[in-house]
């Protein structure tokens, strides 16, 4: 029998979250008279909030005593949870949950690997939880994306090797992750953006049942 390792990021992948994210930047960097756009907000995809944080300080040529600093992420996790809080099952990104039902049926190993320290309640809230074998998030890691670090702990948790490994990812530093782990990327989102992935998809609608059985069973040289 074939079986391989999935790895899911979360925000953008299985969830719109960014655009949670992007309101609750927005209002902590207004409060401080920093502007902050969308575009700045695409800068921001798979990067942690400490170093979200420290981007946002430097585009507004701003700095922060360390008490100051940790109050504002403080600040900023609590507006984030408040649109967390609303959420349920509607806002899982289409087609996501017939893949990882295909591949439950399949008996495929599944596994979340996100930069989030949110991610078990967000899973929670769309009630996905239970679909993951192993979960890795930002509570894990302690080198952020694009080291492999937190693909790698996936797989030792899975009990899978790196290059029987998959991952699905919307950011380029989690793109660069995956392949630096050895494992097959595949980029969710724009291809001029994630052209560094082994296949890149538009969302998980354009992903075919036959395309996610090859996955399954390819034997990789
Ligand atoms: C990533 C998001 O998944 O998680 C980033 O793409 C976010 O935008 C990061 O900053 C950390 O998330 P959290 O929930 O721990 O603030
Ligand atoms: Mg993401």
């Amino acid at each position: 029998m074939h079986k391989k390792g999935f790895i899911f990021d979360l925000d953008g992948v299985i969830v719109d979250t960014a655009k949670y994210h992007f309101l609750a930047w927005k209002k902590l960097a207004n409060s401080i008279g920093v502007d902050f756009s969308e575009v700045q907000n695409e800068q921001l995809k798979g990067v942690s909030r400490v170093r979200s944080l420290e981007k946002i300080l430097a585009w507004g040529n701003k700095t922060l005593s360390d008490k100051a600093f940790t109050e504002l992420m403080a600040q900023k996790n609590e507006g984030y949870l408040s649109y967390i809080n609303k959420m349920d099952t509607s806002e899982i990104l289409p087609d996501v949950s017939r893949v990882l039902d295909f591949l439950i049926e399949n008996n495929q190993a599944i596994a979340l690997g996100s930069a989030s320290k949110n991610a078990t309640p967000i899973l929670k809230k769309v009630s996905l939880l239970e679909k993951f074998e192993a979960i890795v998030d930002g509570n894990d890691v302690s080198k952020a994306k694009p080291d492999p670090e937190v693909f790698l702990i996936g797989a030792q948790l899975l009990g899978m090797n790196p290059e029987d490994c998959i991952v699905f990812e919307d950011s380029v530093a989690g793109v660069q992750a995956a392949n630096t782990a050895n494992m097959i990327s595949i980029g969710i989102g724009d291809k001029s953006v994630l052209h560094e992935a082994d296949y890149v998809f538009k969302d998980f609608t354009e992903m075919s049942q036959e395309f996610i059985e090859r996955l399954i069973k390819e034997k990789r040289t």
